[in-house]
Order: C-alpha cells, then sequence, then structure tokens
C-alpha cells in the first residue's frame, strides 16, 4: 500500500458561523451542495463570466491529459470538469465523476457524464493503481483531511500518474483581495439570491468565499503532498488567484 499515517492537516479551521465541529461539517457542506445543485452551473458561470468551461479545458490540456486514459474526477460536482476530461480521453478512455452529494451527481449525470460514484476524496471505493490522472476542481476546501486526500490519490494513481488541482487562492495584494471578496461574498450571493430565489444557493456562496479566505496557504498544501509522497508537487498561478496544483505518482513502493 502506497500510504503513510501522519498528522491530519485540515484545510481551514472551523467555520462556527455554519457548523459546530468537524462532525458537524460534513453534513452541513454535503446538506448546501444537495439543495444548490439545480443552481451551481448558473453560480459558476457568472463567478468566472462565462469563462469556467475553457479555463478548466484549457488546465486539463496543460497537464497532458491525452485519448486513451482513465481519469478520476473527485469533487466533480455538477461534473464540468469530468464532461471536459471525457471529451479529450474520448471512447478508448475513461472518466469517472465522484462525489459525496446526490444532488450535485444527479445534475453531472443530466450534463452526460457516463460514469458516476458517490464517495469521500479521503476514501476513495477504487483498487490502487487504476488511474493516469486524478482531478480535482474547486473542491480541496471541503475535505477533512489534505494528508488523507493527497495519499488516497497517490494510491490510486498508476505509475507515472498525474494530480491536477484547480483551486481560488485568496490574492495576497490587500486591494485584489477586498475586489474579490466584495464580488465573492457580496455581489454574487445577492446576485443568487435575486435570480435564483435561493437562500440555500445564497449561503453557499457566502461559505464559499469564507473557506478561501481560510484556507491553509498554498506552501502547506505542497508541503504536505511533499509529504505523502507526491513528486515534484508544484503550483501554477494564472491571474494571481487560480491555483493549478500539480503532483506525480512515480514509485510503486512509497
Ligand atoms: C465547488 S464544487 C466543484 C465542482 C466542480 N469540480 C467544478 O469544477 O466546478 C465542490 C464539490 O466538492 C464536493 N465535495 C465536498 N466534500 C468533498 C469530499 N470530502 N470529497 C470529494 N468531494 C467533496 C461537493 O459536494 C461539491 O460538489
Amino acid at each position: 500500500m502506497k500510504t503513510q499515517n501522519k498528522e491530519q492537516v485540515a484545510p481551514h479551521p472551523v467555520l462556527p458561523e455554519y457548523y459546530g465541529d468537524e462532525s458537524e461539517r460534513r453534513g452541513r457542506v454535503d446538506g448546501m451542495f444537495d439543495s444548490s445543485a439545480a443552481h451551481y452551473d448558473w453560480i459558476n458561470s457568472i463567478m468566472s463570466f462565462g469563462s469556467g468551461e475553457l479555463y478548466r479545458r484549457q488546465a486539463l490540456e496543460r497537464s497532458g491529459l491525452e485519448p486513451g486514459m482513465w481519469v478520476l474526477d473527485v469533487g466533480s460536482g455538477t461534473g464540468v470538469v469530468a464532461h471536459l476530461a471525457q471529451g479529450i480521453v474520448q471512447d478508448k478512455g475513461l472518466v469517472v465523476a465522484l462525489d459525496p452529494s446526490a444532488g450535485m451527481l444527479g445534475e453531472a449525470k443530466t450534463r452526460g457524464v457516463s460514469n458516476i460514484a458517490q464517495g469521500l476524496g479521503e476514501r476513495l471505493p477504487f483498487p490502487d493503481d487504476t488511474f493516469d490522472r486524478v482531478t480535482m476542481g474547486f473542491a480541496l476546501r471541503h475535505v477533512a483531511d489534505l494528508h488523507a486526500l493527497f495519499s488516497e490519490y497517490r494510491r490510486v494513481l498508476k505509475p507515472g500518474g498525474k494530480i491536477l488541482l484547480l483551486e481560488i487562492t485568496r490574492p495576497e495584494n490587500a486591494f485584489f483581495k477586498g475586489g474579490l471578496k466584495f464580488y465573492m461574498k457580496g455581489v454574487v450571493p445577492t446576485l443568487t439570491r435575486l435570480f435564483r430565489r435561493s437562500s440555500e444557493a445564497q449561503e453557499l456562496m457566502r461559505y464559499y468565499w469564507d473557506t478561501i479566505e481560510q484556507c491553509v496557504s498554498p506552501s502547506i498544501i505542497l508541503a504536505t503532498m511533499e509529504e505523502v509522497g507526491l513528486q515534484l508537487p508544484r503550483r501554477h498561478v494564472v491571474m494571481g488567484m487560480f491555483s493549478e496544483y500539480s503532483g506525480s505518482e512515480i514509485k510503486t513502493n512509497g
């Protein structure tokens, strides 16, 4: 087994405005995503000014995804990344979309994602050495433990396989960060309430920003990748706030 037992690394501290402790967090997060699933793609498009799919496709291409590869998309949600990956790997490849939220997976199915699985990134229901790529789009902040997550990624990757994690990172520049916070915690939730008439989706978007603001630094994410034995951990930054984390599984016994 390519796993190690080390201390837990939570992606952010407990956020008491939304849940009391870690045991409550899981149900609360799943509940928010379930009840907002029908609104997620609309929110995503206003959040990214319509560029979300293009950005994800370019990131997949940059990661070297090719026809015939086997891909696991964790935290797949409505399946945006999984669906794009399906188009790249084509019929000779395979894409599995995994998510704990049944509501989000229902939307992924509607989008045309062929293979879906309900589960958590920290406990993947797949055998060792199965996938060429593990992808994760904007879901890193919602897991319980980055150490368990990356150990699982390593375990299910074939030797030579790679991970690609897309995340929003709070900008270092205070002015830029203030503007982003105003847009993501103020404007996006208000538009969501007005146009989608969903208080749950409005709350999800407020929570979304709070997890970005409270998320551990990129250096901790990279150090945790290295600690579990992922090789060449790297962070590529786009527009000062989009982080693309990559790393490879090279050894077969860690
Ligand atoms: C913001 S959505 C991202 C959806 C999609 N990947 C994208 O690129 O837009 C985050 C997703 O992470 C899922 N999630 C939450 N906790 C998770 C966990 N522990 N493991 C895997 N996915 C999780 C949520 O259910 C939700 O669908």
